[in-house]
């Protein structure tokens, strides 16, 4: 009798174990502590030369990879406003130009450079080009390679990014993934450089930031999404126009995919489909002209950058629409990888940020299932953390379904906001580890996403206290179209 109790007591401990162990890996590994402290204002001065071009970067420019976006700074003048460019392996330099619009804002009492984007188009596939901006002493020469043609066995190679800011930690992580000599392009999850920390968001901060990066940026393209700290939002100080200084610095190829709203967009890149959504921007139903489910933060004044975004006629959101309609359009014969970035992510067991991103999970996570998104990257929650593949559509109110489960036509959710921002480490993980977070660790780092063909990709995180070749964690990713089969942890 007494016996028996007992082995029903082993027996409930032991399936307790097994269902605690189940939830993954919480690594034990203690980072070194490190100061969460911006770098200097002068950590990165401007280039020497008059009036010369800073912060240089590059995005895709069209929905295909064969158009670069440049954008600059000048200080002092607009003119030049000319980028020149050539194939590298043309003898003939300077071969083509084109023309910027230059702007400038203002923001509080801070007045920005000249801003200027140039679009250029008709590239080759595959092909690196030379392009040079500013003139006399101030005349400074970049490159980049244009990605192979679309198509579902091209490989390519991604860094991925998020929360990046300006401080010590900032710049190991930032070095950590330009010293990883395989990133072709950057997924960034948003969160850029944390100006807003500062007294009416010293915009000067944009611009050192811009410095800081440029030495990837101007030579790969990275791929933008806008997080919180994108909004710089101060009604206090008069600054009511969100993503105000993000969206005159940082210009994407939105209306290449119909979208109208640089805060939600798509573009086709070698053998993926990545769609980029904004966490910041009414995303649910509309239900009157100043109550949207979904809507964070802005119910009157958000007016997006068409200054309509939220009058629309009609029942939904304009990114619902966008993204009803655009996923149905993903080919995954030709783009066989679907990737979807976003800032606030929806499977998070950090006590930071704990299920802030759970409406918009709700509103789009059953055509994430049904379209078999392949990977979710998210910032915001300034840890490593990826699930295991779960989804949670099969809730309703009363069948008490309101746990996620494995679904192998769910995404894997990957959020990586560790890039070292001066907010510090979130390190408050909730216990135990639930099931569906496969590993989650409390340090700073970059990953790497290395798609093979339209069956492999291989993903591996790299914490900034291990050299580079080291992956902290890593995994073998099966295409969830063509290889739909489950991954081994
Ligand atoms: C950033 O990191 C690089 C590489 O480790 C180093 O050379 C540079 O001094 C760092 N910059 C600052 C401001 O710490
Ligand atoms: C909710 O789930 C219950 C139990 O599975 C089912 O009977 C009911 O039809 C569902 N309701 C809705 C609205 O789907
Ligand atoms: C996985 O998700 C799909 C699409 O929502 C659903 O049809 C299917 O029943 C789910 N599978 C499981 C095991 O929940
Ligand atoms: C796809 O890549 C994986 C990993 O490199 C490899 O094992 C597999 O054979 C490749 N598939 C094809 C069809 O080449
Ligand atoms: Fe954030």
């Amino acid at each position: 009798m007494g016996g028996a109790v007992s082995m029903v007591i082993l027996l409930i401990l032991l399936l307790n174990i097994a269902g605690i162990c189940n939830g993954g890996v919480t690594s034990d590994y203690v980072r070194k502590t490190e100061a969460s402290v911006d770098m200097p204002i002068d950590a990165f001065p401007p280039p020497s030369g008059y009036n010369a071009p800073e912060q240089v970067h590059i995005t895709q420019g069209d929905h295909s990879g064969r158009s670069v976006i440049i954008s600059w700074v000048t200080p002092l003048e607009q003119y030049p406003n000319l980028v020149k460019y050539w194939e590298a392996k043309s003898p003939i330099e300077h071969k083509f130009k084109a023309q910027s619009r230059p702007t400038i804002y203002k923001y509080y009492n801070y007045i920005s450079g000249y801003i200027h984007h140039a679009t250029i188009n008709g590239l080759k596939y595959n092909t690196k080009y030379f392009y040079e901006l500013g003139s006399g002493t101030g005349t400074r020469r970049f490159w980049f390679t244009t990605p192979p043609e679309v198509g579902p066995d091209v490989p390519y190679t991604f860094g991925i990014m998020g929360d990046l800011g300006q401080t010590y930690a900032s710049n190991t992580t930032f070095e950590h993934y330009v010293s990883n000599q395989n990133g072709q392009a950057v997924l960034f999850v948003g969160d850029l450089s944390y100006a807003d920390h500062y007294p009416f968001h010293d915009n000067v901060r944009w611009d050192t930031w811009g410095r800081f990066v440029e030495k990837s940026t101007a030579y790969q393209p990275w791929i933008w999404t806008a997080g919180n700290h994108e909004l710089d939002y101060a009604p206090e100080i008069g600054e009511k126009i969100p993503f105000k200084p993000y969206m005159h610095r940082y210009h994407v190829p939105y209306r290449a995919s119909h979208s109208t709203s640089p805060l939600w967009y798509s573009i086709k890149r070698a053998s993926t489909y990545i769609i980029v959504l904004s966490s910041y921007s009414a995303y649910g139903i509309k239900l009157s002209s100043d109550f949207v489910i979904g809507l964070k933060f802005f119910p009157a004044e958000d007016k997006g950058p068409n200054n309509n975004n939220m009058l629309v006629q009609g029942k939904y959101t304009p990114q619902y629409e966008w993204l009803q309609n655009e996923l149905p359009k993903v080919n995954r014969a030709e783009t066989p990888w679907l990737i979807v970035l976003l800032h606030s992510p929806w499977y998070n067991s950090n006590g930071y940020h704990y299920m802030e991103g759970e409406s918009m999970r709700v509103m789009f996570e059953p055509w994430f299932v049904d379209h078999k998104v392949d990977i979710v990257l998210a910032g915001h929650v300034h840890s490593y953390e990826r699930s295991e593949r779960v989804s949670n559509v099969q809730y309703n109110i009363t069948n008490g379904l309101s746990s996620p489960v494995k679904n192998h036509s769910a995404p894997v959710y990957i959020t990586i906001g560790d890039g070292g921002n001066i907010e510090g480490i979130a390190n408050r993980f909730i216990e135990p580890q639930p099931s569906y977070s496969a590993y989650r660790e409390a340090s700073f780092g970059h990953a790497i996403l290395d798609i093979k063909n339209r069956t492999h990709a291989h993903f591996t995180w790299h914490r900034n206290h291990d050299s580079e070749p080291v992956a902290a964690d890593s995994l073998w990713m099966f295409n969830r179209y063509w290889n739909p089969q489950e991954e081994n942890n």
